[in-house]
């Protein structure tokens, strides 16, 4: 039995009271908060950036996990170290040097971890295996909430279970895109353990009978 981590993305939170929101979704029983980095130019929409971070740091003392969907990726990385991130992803695509970009999150005092969006083949962990702590799978393409989930992400999620269990390493599976109450146990059986999800919390008045419907289905697979 996993310890299931559920991580609402503050993409679909009220951005005109995000410091309300991040403390009510956090009471509610986030375990992290999810927050989603675009730039318009890796990905075809604009968010926010460290500044935001810094400002929402105080209100929750869950981990914030920074999910970079922005090209290059490795001069803003400190900047959100600083400003409070304690996990920080990146797309493979977006960096020259992968290598390179995981040990600068490392010795800015950060989990690293690399994404893949639904078509990006999963050869690039090859040969980093022993510097990641989080492997972030997208279920729908970036860029934007509210998406439905990609079924294929289901088997890709269980090749990485496979390759986390061989290397015998502490590294959590996230998913990303489209998850909701009816769908979120399927993609634990594939072998997720961290789940985000924007719409489905945000979007539901009530952000605890979410977050507690989505755990009892979890502990019900
Ligand atoms: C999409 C973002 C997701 C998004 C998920 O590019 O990375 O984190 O907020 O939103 P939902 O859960 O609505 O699909
Ligand atoms: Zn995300």
């Amino acid at each position: 039995m996993s310890t299931y981590r559920i991580a609402p993305s503050i993409l679909s939170a009220d951005f005109a009271r995000l410091g309300e929101e991040v403390r009510n979704v956090v009471a509610a029983g986030a375990d992290i908060i999810h927050f989603d980095v675009m730039d318009n130019h890796y990905v075809p929409n604009l968010t926010i950036g460290p500044l935001v971070c810094q400002a929402i740091r105080p209100h929750v003392q869950v981990p914030i996990d920074v999910h970079l969907m922005i090209k290059p990726v490795d001069r803003i990385i400190p900047d959100f170290a600083k400003a409070g991130a304690n996990i920080i992803t990146f797309h493979p695509e977006a960096s020259e040097h992968i290598d390179r970009t995981l040990q600068l999150i490392r010795d800015s005092g950060c989990k690293a971890g690399l994404v893949f969006n639904p078509a990006t083949p999963l050869n690039y962990l090859e040969h980093v295996m022993d510097k990641l702590d989080i492997i972030l799978l997208m279920s729908v393409n970036p860029g934007f909430g509210g998406q439905s989930f990609i079924p294929e992400t289901l088997k890709k999620i269980a090749a990485v279970r496979k390759l986390i269990d061989a290397s015998g390493r502490d590294i959590m599976l996230e998913v990303d895109g489209g998850i909701k109450v009816d769908n979120i146990a399927a993609a634990a059986k594939a072998g997720a353990d961290t789940f985000v999800a924007g719409s489905a919390i945000f979007g539901q008045p009530d952000y605890k009978a979410v977050i507690n419907a989505m755990r009892a289905n979890l502990a019900a697979q």
